[in-house]
Parts: C-alpha cells; sequence; structure tokens
C-alpha cells in the first residue's frame, strides 16, 4: 500500500484518526507529521496520546521546548521542531535517545530534521483545505510502516476514506 488519505471534517475526527493509529505503534515507532501552521499535526497528536492512555491534555502546541516527554506505558516523545533553526540543536539533547528510544516518537515539522530524517516512519501530511477540512495524508516508508497502514486501514472498515 503506498498511501491512505482521510478528508478529516472536524477537529474531533482528527483526534480519533490520531488514537486509531496509536494501537499499531510500537516501541520505537516514528511517526513524522507535515503540514502549514494550524494544519492538525498537534490535534493528530494529541489523537495518538489519547490512543495510548496518555491525558491529551498534557500536549500542547506551540511550545518552546522542542521535545516534550509524556509518561505512560509507551512513553510518548513529541517534538515540535517548528522553532528549531539548525539540526544541532536536537543533536544537543541527544535526539536519538528518544527518536529511536523505548517509546513512541511523533515529530511536528519534520521538515526540518534534514539529514536526520530517519530511513524508516510512517509520514502523515496534513493539507489545510477550507474551515475544518482537512486532508490527511498517510505514506508509509518502510515495510513496518507499510503493514501497520494496511492493519490500520483495514480496520477501518466503511469509513470515508480513499486508498490508493
Ligand atoms: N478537521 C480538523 N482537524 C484538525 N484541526 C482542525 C480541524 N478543523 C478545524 N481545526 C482547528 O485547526 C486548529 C489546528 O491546530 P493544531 O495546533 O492541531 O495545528 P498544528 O498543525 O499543530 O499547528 P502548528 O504548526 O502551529 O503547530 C485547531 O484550532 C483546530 O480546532
Ligand atoms: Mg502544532
Amino acid at each position: 500500500m503506498k498511501s491512505f488519505e482521510y478528508l478529516s471534517q472536524s477537529e474531533k475526527e482528527t483526534l480519533r484518526l490520531g488514537a486509531e493509529l496509536a494501537p499499531y505503534l510500537r516501541w520505537g515507532s516514528i511517526v513524522c507529521l507535515f503540514g502549514d501552521l494550524g494544519s492538525g499535526k498537534t490535534t493528530f497528536t494529541k489523537g495518538i496520546a489519547q490512543g495510548l492512555k496518555i491525558n491529551q491534555k498534557k500536549v500542547n502546541s506551540p511550545t518552546f521546548v522542542l521535545l516534550n516527554i509524556y509518561a505512560g506505558k509507551k512513553p510518548l516523545y513529541h517534538f515540535d521542531l517548528y522553532r528549531m533553526e539548525e539540526t544541532g540543536e536536537i543533536l544537543n539533547i541527544g535526539y536519538e535517545e528518544f527518536l529511536y528510544g523505548d517509546g513512541v516518537a511523533v515529530v511536528e515539522w519534520a521538515d526540518k530534521l534534514g539529514d536526520l530524517m530517519p530511513k524508516e516512519y510512517m509520514s502523515v501530511t496534513f493539507v489545510h483545505q477550507d474551515n475544518n477540512n482537512r486532508l490527511i495524508q498517510f505514506e508509509p516508508r518502510g515495510k513496518h510502516y507499510v503493514g501497520m497502514l494496511k492493519k490500520m486501514s483495514q480496520s477501518r472498515g466503511g469509513m470515508k476514506s480513499k486508498i490508493k
């Protein structure tokens, strides 16, 4: 499966989609989020937190730190790289321990990773259409994520979605 796209028509739907991805995430899984300001990246991350049984109210944006850690059975490492000017800033905080760590990593503004972009991850791109409509595109990078997307999309049954 190359990609899967979903038209979210409300904040709640985006939250639900994040929560639906969560059960498929394993220790060391990486989700890279792309898309403009206000397109829904943090909302989706809150949904992932919810799905991991972490209090989603703790998940915030904008943030003045590059990484927030939320404790849980599977810890959530939430990077928000909007304000990062150079990758040296995350090298300094030992980002590898978190990106490839003992939890689930979610990276907002993942395009800023540049050369540090992992080889395998779930890419999720948010396209602000109008009002409350957001096109959310999943593109798996690597075998593990291809399998993950397949399982997730199969379990969605008759919901509004398009599989390419
Ligand atoms: N379908 C939708 N999905 C997600 N958010 C929506 C949707 N419709 C409206 N919204 C609103 O859009 C905003 C999305 O904000 P959010 O913080 O999730 O974006 P973001 O991509 O993280 O932005 P930033 O780049 O600033 O971190 C919220 O105010 C939310 O209520
Ligand atoms: Mg955000």
